[in-house]
């Protein structure tokens, strides 16, 4: 089996070592050697293991007739959604860790794969390398998903992670996350949430058999999140996290990003560093658990050789994955229930009681003039009324 590798960024360099140093395994799992033929990548890169293999032009792999498989792994569209959809079309499987195209393509790609009796596969997509996908697919089967909810962001986690326990600024932490190779080349894909947007979409249309447009769901990052936020948190044996989730509810679906704060015991409480969790809620099953490394190097590389590996065991042979071209149109954000922590001014507090229904009062010993408090449960849409009577320092959804 021939292999051609689309990027030679971190998830490129990690595929191609995982399939050198464990070619002896691979091929006892996959009853054939698997190797790389091509690596494309604008760059030379001198000296590296990889130089023999380089091309700069794709269309020497995809002129190449003994190309089994194409492992995508360039991020972003352009060009990645031509190469996939041209080697697809061509009889070949491809196996990528490319949220961004599966977020928006994964529908159609899928059903060109299945039409030619091919694989398209995308386990490195969601959760770095935990094998939540594959799982979701062909194990949770008998159920009714109820929710879908994680730590889907490793580099935003990472960052929490620091921030609270080393007291670390935002700076330094999101330097440190690139620094490791968890980062997106742009870090508002982290920090903003659209990366973990993209991968609650993709469970999403998993869990439900049709494709959400990541653009429905409601995001928000952690940009907004300060070291007073985290004392406040931490005064309430909390934790703030990026939660992506996705829940059933009165025959509708219904999707967010955002910083949360979770119980102590919630399971996502004590995951922490780039490790990402997600909780699937089965109406059967009950929650079952996926954690694992959710970014780097060499775990996104081993997820996508995984695939590597069943593409090369189902030659001809589609993998049916259930996720329909038909849009699955999500309950409205106004329509959500949460209840939210709130900083005002402490000249604002009596203000800030007449308009909302409080569950508790938070107090720090150096609150600075200020008035803290948990809401009672409420809708999104009253919340945002309530907003607009008074300056608000800070609000965070709170479980
Ligand atoms: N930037 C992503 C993260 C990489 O930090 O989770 C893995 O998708």
């Amino acid at each position: 089996m021939k292999v051609a590798i689309l990027g030679y960024g971190t998830v490129g360099s990690g595929v191609f070592d995982v399939i050198r140093q464990n070619h002896a395994v691979i091929e006892k799992r996959v009853g054939a050697p698997i190797e790389v033929k091509y690596v494309l990548d604008l760059r030379d890169f001198p000296g590296d293991p990889v130089e023999p293999y380089l091309v700069h032009d794709y269309r020497t792999i995809a002129d190449d007739p003994e190309i089994d498989i194409v492992v995508e792994v360039m991020g972003g569209i352009k060009p990645a959604y031509d190469f996939v959809k041209e080697a697809l079309l061509a009889g070949r499987s491809v196996c990528t860790s490319n949220k961004e195209l599966v977020a928006a393509h994964g529908a159609e790609l899928i059903e060109i794969a299945r039409e030619r009796n091919i694989n398209f596969l995308f386990e490195a997509s969601v959760g770095g390398g935990i094998p939540v996908i594959r799982q979701l697919m062909r194990s949770v089967t008998a159920d009714e998903v109820e929710e879908v909810s994680g730590i889907l962001n490793g580099t935003t986690n990472y960052m929490m992670t620091r921030m609270r326990e080393d007291g670390i600024s935002f700076d330094e932490a999101l330097a440190d996350a690139q620094a490791n190779g968890f980062a997106e080349r742009n870090p508002a894909a982290d920090i903003e949430g659209f990366d973990a947007c993209r991968k609650i979409a993709i469970l999403t249309s998993l869990a439900y058999g049709q494709q959400v447009d990541y653009t429905d769901i409601f995001t928000e990052g952690i940009t907004k999140i300060t070291s007073e936020d985290v004392s406040y948190a931490k005064a309430m044996k909390r934790g703030i996290k990026l939660i992506a989730r996705s829940y059933a509810k009165d025959g509708k679906v219904y999707a967010m990003v955002s910083p949360m704060m979770i119980r102590k015991k919630n399971p996502l409480y004590p995951v922490n560093g780039v490790f990402n969790a997600i909780m699937v809620r089965g109406n059967m099953l009950g929650e079952v658990m996926f954690y694992g490394m959710g970014a780097g190097k060499l775990p996104t590389a081993s997820a996508v050789v995984s695939d590597v590996i069943d593409a090369a065991k189902h030659r001809f042979v589609n993998i049916p994955i259930l996720w329909s071209r038909e849009k699955l149109t999500l309950g409205a954000k106004d329509d959500m229930e949460c209840r939210f922590f709130v900083r005002v001014a402490a000249a604002d507090a009596d203000k800030a009681k007449e308009i909302f229904d409080i569950h508790k009062t938070v107090e720090l010993a150096d609150a600075n003039g200020e008035f803290a408090f948990v809401t009672k449960t409420m809708t999104e849409k009253a919340f945002a009324e309530a907003c607009e009577g008074l300056p608000i320092i800070s609000s965070i959804r709170y479980e």
